[in-house]
């Protein structure tokens, strides 16, 4: 278990799904040709019940900045639907698959603590706000992310086999 970017910002319920996602992102980036596919669907389903939990907070909220927030988090499904099409793939062999899932694994690694720490923590402020009377405070959205374009940001690496994401 490593959870050397685990990130707590004061919310049980957030920080619990955060500490599940990424031990789930662990176990993707450890996983063998033959549990890959499961490692990434467990890694799906957590994320995706995580962020509907985030949208329905988003969605009360006013500032512009949530619907940015949540944007983010249909584009890391979004790529993670990608990365599943490319390991399902009878064209890719298993050195294209295990390269994809590592870099995939190193993405969201970087991703999560990020997006906890700049995104996620000021729903939590919005969040004690509701419940206990305040302002709702602004959202900071990072300028770039990292996960979505995923596949775009691969392609461009140098040191990614030339030719394994071609078309
Ligand atoms: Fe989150
Ligand atoms: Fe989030």
């Amino acid at each position: 278990m490593n959870l050397k970017n685990f990130f707590p910002i004061g919310d049980p319920r957030l920080d619990d799904d955060h500490r599940r996602l990424e031990l789930a992102i662990d176990v993707l980036a450890s996983s063998q040709a033959q549990d890959r596919l499961t490692a990434l669907h467990d890694l799906r389903q957590a994320a995706a019940a995580h962020f509907e939990s985030e949208d329905a907070d988003l969605s009360c909220m006013a500032d512009g900045n949530a619907k940015c927030h949540v944007d983010e988090h249909a584009e890391v499904l979004k790529s993670l639907d990608e990365v599943r099409l490319e390991l399902a793939s009878p064209k890719r062999d298993e050195v294209f698959k295990a390269a994809l899932t590592r870099r995939l694994a190193e993405q969201l690694a970087d991703w999560l603590p990020m997006h906890v720490r700049e995104i996620d923590a000021a729903l939590v402020k919005f969040r004690v706000a509701q419940r206990f009377g305040g302002v709702p405070v602004t959202l900071a959205i990072r300028a770039n992310t990292v996960v979505p374009g995923l596949i775009e940001t691969l392609r461009a690496s140098p040191s990614f086999p030339d030719g394994l994401l071609s078309p």
